[in-house]
């Protein structure tokens, strides 16, 4: 049994003053019987792992070295020791905005398990590849080179995200998410064993809300949702925990 997952990514959102908002969302994670988490900025990782001791704090990047002369940068294990115990590596807004590629998504997903933090590993299509049929094969290629050999359910989440449907309202219809989903779990069966295939969870990601969650939650092989603008508030939040749940 995979247990369903409400993981909210804030993005570059967030300032101390939101840590009521995240008191509200501990108070519904301690009664939910899904796993909450919340990957925000690095600089309220601490802030938010002392907090909230009931939502699991990740973070939404890291670099794929270990340390050395790259300003700017934050390794796995600086993460790790801030109190993150998941990062989203691969997310379309880095791929778009930093040119990462698939292999660097590895690299970084490699370094993320060294340190001992549990990936988040996204992939998705644009408007153009669905638009000409090209969905399964942008997804399967995405998660075969993103994807490092030694994946099992504890350390890896996949996140199913198509870039259309992020950030605009727009969502894929329910047989759209379960052919994907149902897709990205044979891949994950026939390359790693039904054991491990089976047991790491795949996420939706797109636009997710209080009103559509409950519609996507029940689609085949979906174990819970990666929230982006509906995770800042917890009078959003919470709906979707509770529907998780
Ligand atoms: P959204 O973002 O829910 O605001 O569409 C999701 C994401 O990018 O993870």
């Amino acid at each position: 049994m995979r247990r369903k997952m409400a993981a909210g990514n804030w993005k570059m959102n967030g300032l101390s003053a939101n840590l009521a908002e995240v008191a509200a969302m501990n108070d519904a994670a301690k009664e939910s019987d899904c796993d909450v988490l919340l990957c925000v900025p690095a600089t309220l990782i601490s802030a938010i792992d002392d907090a909230a001791p009931d939502v699991v704090t990740g973070a939404q990047d890291c670099h794929q070295n270990v340390s050395g002369a790259h300003t700017g940068e934050i390794s796995a294990e600086m993460i790790c020791d801030a109190g993150a115990e998941y990062v989203i590596l691969g997310h379309s807004e880095r791929r778009a905005d930093n040119g990462e590629t698939d292999k660097c998504v590895h690299e970084k997903t490699n370094a993320a398990w060294a340190a001992g933090l549990k990936a988040i590993v996204c992939v998705g299509e644009t408007l153009d590849q669905r638009k000409s049929q090209n969905t399964l094969d942008i997804i399967g290629g995405q998660l075969a080179t993103s994807i490092p050999d030694l994946a099992t359910g504890e350390n890896l989440v996949v996140a199913y995200e198509p870039v259309w449907a992020i950030g605009t309202g727009l969502t894929p219809t329910t047989d759209q998410i379960g052919e994907v989903h149902d897709f990205i779990r044979m891949r994950l069966e026939r390359r790693f064993g039904e054991g491990v295939g089976r047991s790491v969870r795949i996420l939706y990601g797109g636009s997710m809300n209080p009103k559509n969650v409950s519609e996507i939650a029940v689609v085949s092989n979906v174990d819970g949702g990666l929230v982006g603008g509906a995770s800042l508030r917890a009078t959003d939040f919470i709906p979707i925990i509770k529907t998780l749940s």
